[in-house]
């Protein structure tokens, strides 16, 4: 998704607005701008494409000055172009604004303020935010604070907003609604961006903006206020994570990085929240409030779904309490029943998803308490949530998530033993075999990274197919789903996942001679079954790759190809078998020489509906 980036100070603006919007390459964008005041001009710079087309602009016609904005524009209206980025200006240049999110009424905004006289340039519906500041600004007798404050009021939808004034040289003023906004604080110098690694090579003390909090911005001072000019006070918030945990890491791409991070991500959601005594520590919940809850609605996105349906299965089993779970972007849109004896549980790494936020708030408006299982201290979810369960894998900068999904299992694991403790209808030993399960966990996980070598072999086998199926029973077919969608995200190769037993309904008239099917067995009572599937399809063909453990694979010897990975206890066997399938997904991509870590037409953190 878009990103920001601001600075004002004494050092050139240019560099280190570019500089910070390179570290947020990442979200995923499809031009890139900066305006910043050369004297007391605002002067824009935007080209479409990769950011390095900027830079190369810069280089012939550089933009010399202590003061600017930047943003990197994923589009939603309006095709990827130059006049379509990023900071767009009113029509007399006197205000330059980069945003992010959607501008919901800006259709109705645009009639208004074509009848004004005022002339668009672009087709996108940020364009209305720095004429209708403009509108303000006349009139409100050239007051940039009012004039802001009084536009924003009739924004509907989200943004984020970094503004720059003509008349008022080293100022910028920040707003946010729905959509990440920090301010970062130097010496003679601040900053504003959409995420904090963007600005972490700068300073680690930030403040993390509320909705509608505007923030006035100089070199010396940044103050908050409300909507009616009212200063607000704010503590600093201290950036914990390495600047070195933001960047590759001597890695080729994040997202091998992240994968290889998994051991140590799934130890800091464990940390002080399972001793080795077995003692659980799930402070995040009152287990009063546990024992009322009598169903559970999961809801969640992509990966962070798939994360669910395994958790599901952990509560159900362990605290015997019906759980469905639902795609965020359905979920808004049902009736789902629930009330004040429903838990919903919202799963967000970013904690920024629109459906999953949209979600939440339905189920708050109801009355029903919320559980956030997020990866972003500070994110939108965790501060509106009831109840926030941080799984502290350090930020993921890879699109294609991999160490949130596991430790989003870990959390789930946690949960669900804190219900199963609070419900107390499974005997304790079950539990603790679990807990005992989970302590091993990263050690696991390490062991799993030992497939890499034998899987880049193999990617190289496959790596042109144009098709890829999965298939799994149970909880591997949580896993199939999971391993598919990472599949088609970076490599491109169109892979549909399949309950083992949905075979015969339908998807087997897709196999024929050597179409690659990826079959994972982990649980050693359905391994029987899934090596039914498997000659179902070995005998129409196809070339089947087993991912399979010591429990499971003396079944599956006929499979064209096994990897093998540590056995666990079925329940937790999703931990184990993904793993495998991301290197998969990851090396196939690299043989089919694609850029790994911005897969095309996706983003990092999906803002918009
Ligand atoms: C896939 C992926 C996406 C996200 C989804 C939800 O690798 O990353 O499917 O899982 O967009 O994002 P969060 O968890 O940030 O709400």
């Amino acid at each position: 998704m878009c990103g920001i980036v601001g600075y004002v100070g004494k050092r050139s603006a240019a560099e280190i607005l570019l500089n910070g919007l390179e570290k947020l390459e990442y979200r995923g964008y499809d031009s890139a701008g900066i305006a910043v005041f050369t004297g007391s001009e605002i002067n824009v710079k935007k080209e479409k494409g990769r950011l390095v087309n900027l830079v190369d602009a810069l280089k012939e016609n550089p933009l010399d000055g202590n003061t600017g904005i930047g943003h990197t524009r994923w589009a939603t209206h309006g095709a990827p172009s130059v006049k379509n980025s990023h900071p767009h200006c009113s029509m007399t240049g006197k205000f330059a604004v980069v945003h992010n999110g959607i501008i919901e009424n800006f259709e109705e905004l645009r009639t208004n303020l074509k009848n004004k006289g005022y002339v668009f340039a672009s087709e996108t519906d940020t364009e209305v935010i720095p004429h209708l500041i403009d509108s303000c600004y006349k009139d409100n007798g050239g007051d940039f604070f009012k004039a802001v404050s009084q536009a924003i009021v009739q924004l509907e939808g989200s943004f984020a907003l970094g503004i720059l004034c003509q008349d008022e040289e080293d100022k910028i003023i920040a707003v946010r609604k729905d959509s990440p906004l920090i301010v970062g604080l130097g010496e003679g110098e601040n900053y504003i961006a959409s995420d904090i690694p963007a600005i972490l090579s700068e300073t680690r003390d930030v403040y993390l903006l509320s909705d509608l909090e505007i923030a006035v911005i100089t070199k010396d001072s940044v103050k908050l206020f409300d909507l009616e000019g009212n200063p607000v006070s704010k503590e600093v918030f201290k950036v914990t994570f390495s600047e070195n945990a933001a960047q590759k890491g001597g890695f080729e791409h994040f997202m091998l990085k992240e994968i290889h991070e998994q051991p140590e991500a799934a130890a800091n959601t464990l940390r002080g929240r399972l001793d080795s005594s077995l003692k659980l520590h799930f402070a995040e919940m009152d287990s009063a409030v546990m024992g009322k809850i009598k169903k559970i609605h999961i809801v969640a996105c992509g990966t962070a779904y798939h994360a669910g349906l395994v958790g599901k299965r952990a509560i159900e089993q362990l605290a015997k309490i019906p759980v469905s779970v639902e795609l965020a972007s359905e979920f808004r849109y049902n009736c789902p029943l629930i009330d004040e004896e429903t838990l919903v549980i919202v799963i967000s790494q970013s904690g920024e998803t629109a459906d999953t936020l949209a979600s939440m708030r339905m189920a708050k408006s109801l009355n029903v308490p919320v559980l956030a299982i997020t990866n972003v201290v500070g994110s939108t979810v965790s501060r509106e949530a009831d109840f926030v369960f941080y799984t502290y894998a350090g930020p993921e900068i890879s699109v294609a998530s991999t160490k949130a999904y596991t430790t989003q299992l870990v959390a789930l694991f946690l949960f669900a033993i804190f219900a199963a403790e609070s419900k107390k209808v499974v005997p304790q030993a079950e539990i603790d075999k679990v807990k005992t399960e989970l302590l091993n966990i990263p050690e696991k996980l390490s062991q799993t990274l030992a497939t890499e070598d034998a899987i880049k072999e193999l990617s190289k086998k496959v790596f042109k197919e144009q098709n890829m199926y999965y298939l799994g029973r149970g909880l591997d077919f949580s896993t199939a789903m999971e391993g598919s969608l990472k599949l088609k995200e970076i490599s491109y190769i169109h892979s549909e996942a399949f309950a083992g037993g949905e075979l015969k309904h339908g998807p087997i008239a897709l196999i024929e001679n050597n179409t690659v099917v990826v079959a994972i067995s982990s649980d050693g009572d359905l391994c029987a079954k899934m090596a039914s599937n498997i000659k179902e399809v070995l005998s129409r063909g196809a070339f089947v790759i087993a991912f399979v453990n010591d429990a499971t694979k003396a079944t599956h010897e006929d499979c064209n190809e096994q990897i093998v990975v540590p056995t666990l206890l079925p329940l937790i066997a999703p931990l184990a078998s993904i793993v495998p399938l991301q290197l998969f997904a990851y090396y196939v991509a690299k043989e089919r020489g694609y850029d790994i870590d911005k897969p095309r037409n996706l983003a990092k953190s999906v803002t918009v509906e």
